[in-house]
């Protein structure tokens, strides 16, 4: 079978982010595991935020035609984001929002079905004592009720990120290491079984 093809999305865009830093981690892990990651840079869709009246108007931007492209080329997802007091940060709510305006049209599905029983693992990082672990059942509930996401029950929220990574951009703490190897696992098996 080909190998395992996981979508990693981070839910920070910013230069020096501790997200990206483990987004990078993760998908360098997941091709040490026979998977193909591609990481995905939420900003470079050029959403602008979900505003009804746009839509009217314009239609969905091309930026959630391309977040569904991604997500239709992949097995999986892996979401890598920090939280902003409790909550998934708006650069990641604002593109799943415009995904799930998508109707189905000439060539395409709604965004609504491309979702629908595909895996998804989270990860999270901050340099907080939490590790933005309070944001992790917000976009758990939220992949799972409104897009019918199937979330994997492993998770990681690393925290002290400022102070996690090693000059290579590996994580310090082998346990880390280990957890988010396992998060991965997690995801690999449950794309091979959807797969089958
Ligand atoms: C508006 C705002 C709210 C934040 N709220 C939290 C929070 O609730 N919990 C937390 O651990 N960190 C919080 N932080 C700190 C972020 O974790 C920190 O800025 C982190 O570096 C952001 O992730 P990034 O490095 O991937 O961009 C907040 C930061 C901002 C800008």
């Amino acid at each position: 079978m080909n190998p395992t093809r996981i979508l990693v999305i981070p839910g920070s865009a910013r230069q020096g982010s501790w997200n990206v830093a483990l987004a990078a981690h993760a998908a360098r892990r997941a091709q040490a595991l026979s998977m193909q990651a591609t990481v995905l840079d939420l900003r470079a869709l050029a959403l602008p935020i979900y505003d009804g009246d746009l839509e009217k108007a314009d239609g969905v931007p091309q930026g959630a035609y391309e977040l569904q492209r991604a997500l239709e080329a992949a097995d999986g997802v892996l979401v890598v984001t920090p939280e902003y007091n409790g909550f998934p940060t708006p650069l990641f709510i604002n593109a799943f929002d415009w995904l799930s305006r998508i109707q189905p049209g000439a060539g395409q599905r709604s965004g609504l079905a491309t979702t629908a029983n595909k895996p998804v693992a989270l990860l999270a990082a901050s340099p907080g004592a939490g590790g933005a672990l309070r944001s992790m059942n917000y976009v758990r509930q939220y992949l799972q009720m409104a897009f019918q996401m199937i979330v994997v029950p492993q998770q990681f929220a690393l925290a002290r990120a400022n102070e996690a990574f090693d000059e290579q951009g590996g994580l310090k703490d082998e346990r880390a290491g280990q957890t988010v190897d396992g998060v991965l696992t997690a995801l690999q098996t449950l794309a091979g079984a959807l797969r089958r």
